[in-house]
């Protein structure tokens, strides 16, 4: 756990104290055994499951702190809202539907399993697929979550989606942008 897409801070700062506080309030998810599992699966093309709930989580802990919300649930919720272990595209889900609707309740299962859930992070995990499921968030942190999931999809699909272009692509994105 060292950074996440889109920003320039590091956790390893030590006079970044809000990183410093991200890194505690979500610790013992990171460190625990079953969730390290989450680093054997790929996420948006480039990235691990772990990846991506740690971006979704750091920009959750920002925006509901600096919107006088309960981050720490919040960014508690956003790590665990993506907590599922299998690959749907290889057929790997355990209980038949849409995977939109079923990896949510598997995450809200699976955290529910190894930490402790209060009624935000239940929100944050539950709906974090509205509007792609039809239920919406009830807080403010659920719905903040569910955006931050979106941002963050948005930045690992367009950085690795470069990465997978051919060299004249890259090129003629270089000169329109530079
Ligand atoms: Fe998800
Ligand atoms: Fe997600």
């Amino acid at each position: 756990m060292t950074k996440v897409v889109g920003s320039k801070r590091t956790f390893t700062d030590v006079t970044d104290e809000e990183a410093i506080e991200f890194v505690d309030i979500v610790s013992d998810i990171v460190a625990h055994e079953e969730y390290q599992k989450m680093k054997n699966y790929t996420h948006h093309i480039g990235y691990t499951r772990y990846q991506h709930c740690l971006n979704v989580a750091w920009y959750s802990y920002l925006w509901c702190k600096r919107s006088g919300l309960n981050y720490k649930s919040a960014a508690r919720g956003a790590m665990l809202h993506d907590f599922y272990l299998y690959d749907q595209h290889k057929g790997e889900q355990p209980i038949p539907g849409r995977h939109v609707e079923v990896h949510p309740m598997v995450a809200l299962a699976n955290a529910n399993k190894y930490f402790e859930v209060d009624d935000v992070m239940y929100d944050c995990i539950a709906h974090h697929m509205f509007p792609s499921t039809s239920i919406r968030p009830t807080t403010m942190e659920g719905y903040i979550v569910s955006i931050a999931d979106k941002y963050c999809a948005g930045l690992e699909v367009g950085k690795t989606g470069v990465d997978y272009m051919s060299p004249y692509v890259k090129e003629a994105i270089k000169k329109i942008t530079e």
